[in-house]
């Protein structure tokens, strides 16, 4: 008898399959976003997310206690901001009483057991829509730190727990770093979205954010999505600037770049499951084409497989009622 290796051996019944599972998705993985309005008594969803919602201030510690019963403790906050708020250098990202700053002080003072990550960007309340200053058409690096630098220090101020600057200005992580540190905040640590592409996949997230640009696209400041290299001097360089946890975003069509991080770098990885990716889920889903369960648990084992320790994602809150089943 010609020998043979029997694979099938461990396959047998599902308590061994279970014993001998690889990667799990689990609830401390899981980071839920909330878009945070202005006004009051908000509570719109968002039409090209089903099940996702613009909430208000005042509604949003209901919403925390949907997350908390499900046992989902951590969110990603993001503000939205009506177009008379917004102006050239995004100042709603740093005043005193942003919306998100709010939020977090709500978010403090009902339910101090969620770990609060604050975005860190202007493009949600620049008139422009990009994440930095503009000056004849281009993007302005340096000026923009500096007000970056302000916005993650009333963000910590208000209670953040992590600050997550997603504006893809080049040397972000040094400048918050410094700035929390000198602010007194040398314990909040940066979620940096070291690798994040320039993708089609946000156009859900700009809708609900409000946050398109109105002129232009961001490819000189993502980066592009051909690009895996790139991907690792990005990452390196939020390294040595001090960055605790890496970012890889969107991450479905970028799963070889966070397996390539995994391999490289030894700090906590975050994959983001973006906006697109959810969309084009519900939307399959509503006309029936497919098992909605079935695919979002092995999208997101397939997220752990490549590498991702936390994953940010809208299905967050479908995922903890299917483990808990
Ligand atoms: C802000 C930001 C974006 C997303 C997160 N932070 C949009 C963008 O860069 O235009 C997208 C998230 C998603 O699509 O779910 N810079």
């Amino acid at each position: 008898m010609q020998s043979f290796i029997r694979h099938r051996r461990l396959r047998r019944k599902a308590f061994l399959r279970a014993m001998v599972r690889e990667n799990h998705v689990q609830l401390e993985d899981l980071i839920y976003p909330l878009f945070v309005m202005e006004g009051e008594n908000i509570r719109q969803e968002i039409p090209s997310m089903p099940g996702v919602y613009q909430l208000s201030v005042d509604r949003l510690p209901e919403e925390l206690e949907e997350l908390k019963a499900l046992g989902i403790l951590s969110v990603i906050l993001f503000g939205v901001v009506h177009d008379e708020h917004k102006d050239d250098v995004g100042s709603q990202a740093y005043s005193e009483d942003g919306i998100v700053q709010q939020a977090l002080r709500t978010i403090k003072a009902t339910y101090p057991e969620f770990v609060t990550i604050a975005d860190n960007c202007l493009c949600e309340y620049t008139s422009h829509g990009h994440c930095g200053l503009v000056r004849d058409g281009e993007i302005l690096n340096d000026e923009t730190l500096e007000l970056l630098v302000k916005a993650a220090i009333e963000q910590a101020r208000a209670g953040a727990d992590i600050i997550a600057p997603s504006n893809m200005m080049d040397g972000f992580v040094t400048a918050i770093r410094h700035g929390l540190d000198e602010a007194g905040f040398k314990h909040i640590p940066i979620m940096a979205y070291s690798v994040k592409y320039a993708s089609y996949f946000y156009g859900p997230f700009r809708e609900a954010a409000h946050s398109a640009p109105s002129f232009g696209d961001r490819r000189t400041y993502q980066m592009d999505p051909a690009n895996v290299r790139e991907a690792l001097r990005e990452a390196s360089s939020d390294v040595l600037e001090g960055a605790d946890f890496l970012m890889v975003k969107p991450g479905l069509a970028y799963l070889d770049v966070l397996a390539k991080l995994r391999e490289t770098f030894p700090l906590p990885l975050v994959v983001y499951n973006v906006s697109g990716e959810y969309a084009m889920i519900k939307a399959a889903k509503e006309r029936g084409w497919i098992d909605e369960k079935g695919i979002v648990l092995e999208l997101l084992t397939g997220m752990k497989r490549a590498g991702a320790d936390l994953i940010i994602t809208y299905h967050a809150k479908d995922v903890a009622r299917w483990l808990a089943e």
